[in-house]
């Protein structure tokens, strides 16, 4: 490889017309070098070349599946055989019916052999993940993509919020009011959140990190605020902070909703940034579905859009409308638990937590009605009616709406390449019927959908990480989970 670079660089060089000289002086100069390179570099320091590239290609092509540290293989127990030579038939051939790869096209034989050494010399004595090998876990098959699933952190409740650092730690919000570090294994808590109203579907909710989170560390997070009156009221607010260590700072409430009430339900309320930086999220009709959701003189039964620090974008849709709160874009909405972008055309979708019978996935646009309570494909969840009509004119109809209802929370698409079978569907969490629903679309169309990880609990969210793998949250008990392709 260095040869040939080497090669090629010299014919070039000399192709070049009228600077002879020059080309002389650069080959010479090169054969110089390459001399001293292979004179200098003794069986050592090749070695250690070497060794760099194999950790390298470990960490791009293996690490995701079997940990950065190896973590994820069991020592005592090689499953084709206790020698490098099984090793280097797994990775070369792969291990089609559990899972593993090949990696035939990849490599050359050479890097198989450094990499089967490389394994089987560096895996971890004892494992951390206490023998959370991938051999338990079987290969999922479904319409369009396998995958193993991968259970990364267990001992929680109600996992809310998702979300991961740059070094690769995870943070989680529980709705009780934690919020966790989880790191190498561990979850530590991080204290300075503001005090949180974690009262019926309310506690401490979504976590985002700013698009420029490198640049200006601030986190924002979503959560049930009490009212200064009575703290056994609340409404959804949204507060942004820095990490100092595992403390909170800097904390500022950038977005205070409105009316407090005394009702337990429909808070919203996911927060999703999008390609220029607007920061969305919704906020459900509080329980007070005749008057919240058609009034724009109040937050609740709303989607919003506002800027990074709170302040209210100049085109937004009803900043002309007397008494309307200037951060609507849309209302009409009964419980917007799921707001996430197209990663393609920077469109935001909204999944809606409706009556029986009448959850929602909705393109959400400017200053448009989604129609709640007015019309629904739902009837009461005790059965009585509170609407006979389905559409109206100047409302908006669902572009996907669940009988039975679903109860869908945090949903994301699929924006990495690593499930190709997948990429751009939506994924969209059940809490009633415990599993992962996938939503193909063109455009506005649904082209395909399945019931995906049907009776692993019930789904409270699901994210994709920075390197392009997808995690789900269960809850009571909350564990979450990774879902590992196989292609
Ligand atoms: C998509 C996930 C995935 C990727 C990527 C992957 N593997 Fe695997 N690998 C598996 C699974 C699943 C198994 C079988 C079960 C087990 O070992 O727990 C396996 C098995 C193996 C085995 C045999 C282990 C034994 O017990 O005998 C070796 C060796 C191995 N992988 C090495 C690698 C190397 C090296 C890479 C990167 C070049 C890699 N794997 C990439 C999922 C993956």
């Amino acid at each position: 490889m260095r040869f040939i670079h080497l090669l090629h660089l010299i014919l070039l060089t000399m192709k070049t017309p009228g600077k002879s000289t020059l080309s002389l002086l650069v080959f010479i100069l090169f054969i110089g070098y390459a001399m001293l390179a292979g004179c200098t570099n003794g069986k050592a320091s090749g070695l250690a070349g070497n060794a760099q590239d194999v950790r390298e290609n470990y960490l791009n092509y293996c690490a995701g599946c079997h940990g950065e540290n190896l973590e994820k293989f069991d020592k005592s127990d090689w499953m084709y055989g206790d020698n490098d030579q099984a090793a280097f038939n797994s990775i070369k051939f792969g291990r089609e019916d559990i899972g593993m790869p090949g990696f035939e096209a990849t490599f050359t034989d050479k890097e198989i052999r450094a990499l089967a050494e490389y394994v089987r010399s560096a895996v971890p004595e004892e494992t951390v993940s206490g023998g959370a090998s991938l051999a338990a876990e079987r290969v999922v098959k479904s319409k369009k993509q396998n995958f193993i699933i991968d259970t990364v952190v267990t001992g929680l409740d109600v996992p809310w919020g998702m979300e991961f650092l740059p070094g690769g730690d995870m943070l989680i919000a529980e709705r009780a009011g934690i919020l966790y570090r989880f790191s190498n294994g561990r979850k530590t808590v991080v204290t300075g959140l503001p005090t949180i109203l974690a009262k019926g579907q309310g506690g401490l909710l979504d976590l985002r990190l700013h698009p420029e989170y490198e640049k200006n560390g601030w986190l924002y997070f979503s959560y049930s605020q009490p009212s200064k009156d009575d703290p056994r009221e609340g409404c959804t607010a949204v507060m942004r902070a820095r990490l100092s260590g595992n403390m909170l700072v800097d904390q500022e409430v950038i977005f205070d909703g409105t009316p407090d009430s005394n009702k337990g339900q429909h808070w919203g309320c996911k927060l999703q940034f999008d390609m220029e930086g607007y920061l969305w999220f919704g906020i459900g009709d509080r329980g007070n579905r005749d008057e919240n959701p058609q009034s724009l003189e109040n937050h609740a039964g709303k989607i919003h859009r506002i800027h990074d620090d709170g302040s209210i974008p100049e085109d937004n849709p009803f900043l002309d409308t007397p008494g309307a709160m200037p951060s609507i874009y849309s209302y009409g909405h009964r419980n917007p638990q799921g707001t996430t972008m197209h990663p393609e055309t920077g469109e935001i979708w909204e999944s809606e937590h409706g009556p029986r019978g009448g959850d929602e996935l909705n393109l959400i646009e400017k200053g448009k009605n989604y129609g709640w309570p007015v019309i629904s494909y739902g009837i009461n969840y005790n059965g009585t009616k509170f609407t006979d009509i389905t559409h109206k004119e100047g409302m908006e109809q669902p572009v996907v709406y669940w009988d039975p209802s679903i109860a869908p929370c945090g949903m994301t698409f699929v924006d990495s390449d690593r499930y190709p079978g997948w990429k751009n569907n939506i994924l969209i969490g059940s809490l009633r019927f415990k599993y992962l629903e996938r939503v193909a679309l063109d455009r506005n169309e649904v082209t395909d959908q399945e019931k995906l990880l049907e009776g692993i609990g019930r789904v409270r969210n699901v994210e994709m990480s920075p390197d392009g793998f997808i995690y789900v949250a269960m809850e009571t008990p909350g564990f979450i989970v990774k879902l590992l392709p196989v292609n």
